[in-house]
């Protein structure tokens, strides 16, 4: 007999037993406040409550272990203390023994050059490898002419994954994007990466049939306040999803969105899904709050996709799931663009980042 625990997730909880079977099961907390025991009438033991009348985002402010009882405290003004006695737990569990899919990763060990013993082939070996793993690779102080970042290293970073086997992808903007307030170098800056505003998370040109598969953001220039860069794995994201509301996956996977990218000077519409099994790799997210057509589904559709969406973007923008960083003079990441969405703080002052697209 092991100690039993119990683990708090968004909306539900997994009752480890500590010996028997089942060996532990997951409970959704709506559920577990529906079936609270003070909820049934004294004398008869019949319900007295309808499960409408519960907050469909109950959670428990506590829960915990005591004797052969999960007790649960919940957030209600009441703050009622529920117990539910492992039998009772073990005869009605619905989830037993079920395997959840794992968390995204969010510790991102930079990978640190030495500017004296500089090795790029293994280098641009090992982001790869990391990217393939994690979805991104992060390097930090890439100053290979010298003790201070220069745009012309981009050009050293653009060759040395050229020779790892990828190829630059130009786009609407060119072939490489000075990403600054005060550009001069690509065309259509009209969009919110070129401005100093907060961008959220998003993956870049969804619009396109083939959006480039990864991108390399590297900086010359930090902001000297703001310009926080975070990341978060939809493809593990998308696994939770499919795991815990099967049909929000099968409506994100399927149902089509327009994507569309206005600009003075260029303008492109795609009608895609945002999840879809079709990248290189098998999986591709297509995810752009600026850039969706307005939503024409049939109305008694509407209301469902807005949930479905939402389930998604809860998972999508809870900073538990984020890796999060600054990028510092001569750092860059290189993420996977169909597997990863990227976004940015606000900053105030000069920033000067510099993106490149490749495929493989
Ligand atoms: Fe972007």
């Amino acid at each position: 007999m092991n100690t039993p625990s119990v683990l708090l997730r968004d909306r539900w909880l997994r009752v480890v037993f500590g010996g028997g079977r089942p060996s532990h099961a997951d409970f959704h907390y709506l559920w577990l406040r529906h079936n609270c025991s003070q909820d049934l009438h004294p004398l008869t033991r019949e319900r007295v409550i309808d499960a409408s009348e519960i907050d469909e985002r109950i959670a428990p402010k506590d829960a915990w272990i005591e004797g052969d009882s999960l007790f649960v405290r919940w957030n209600e003004l009441s703050a009622r203390v529920s117990r539910f006695p492992f039998e009772w737990l073990r005869a009605h569990a619905y989830a037993a023994e079920r395997e959840s899919p794992a968390l995204p990763e969010t510790s991102l060990e930079p990978i640190t050059l030495d500017a004296r013993d500089f090795d790029q082939p293994t280098l641009f070996r090992e982001i790869l490898v990391r990217v393939e793993r994690f979805g991104v690779a992060r390097v930090v102080r890439f100053m290979p002419n010298g003790d201070r970042a220069r745009p012309e290293d981009t050009e050293l970073i653009v060759d040395s994954l050229a020779a790892a086997g990828l190829k630059v992808i130009g786009t609407h903007f060119g072939r490489i994007e000075d990403l600054r307030v005060d550009n001069t170098t690509n065309q259509n800056t009209d969009q919110l990466g070129y401005t100093d505003s907060a961008v959220h998370l998003h993956t870049d040109q969804p619009f396109l049939e083939h959006p480039p598969t990864f991108q390399a953001l590297h900086c010359v220039a930090p902001a000297p306040r703001g310009g926080e860069s975070f990341l978060v794995d939809a493809r593990a994201l998308s696994a939770i999803l499919r795991a815990e509301d099967a049909d929000a996956y099968e409506l994100l996977r399927t149902v089509p969105v327009t994507f569309h990218r206005k600009q003075r000077n260029f303008e492109k519409v795609l009608h895609a899904p945002i999840l879809g099994e079709d990248g290189p790799a098998g999986f591709r997210v297509r995810y752009s709050y600026f850039t969706l057509a307005p939503y024409r589904l049939p109305f008694a559709q509407m209301e469902r996709w807005y949930r479905a969406h939402r389930r998604f973007a809860e998972l999508v923008r809870d900073e538990r799931h984020h890796v999060r960083f600054l990028l510092g003079a001569g750092d860059f990441v290189f993420y996977d663009n169909h597997r990863m969405l990227h976004a940015r703080t606000s900053f105030e002052g000069h920033r000067w980042l510099r993106g490149v697209y490749f495929d493989r």
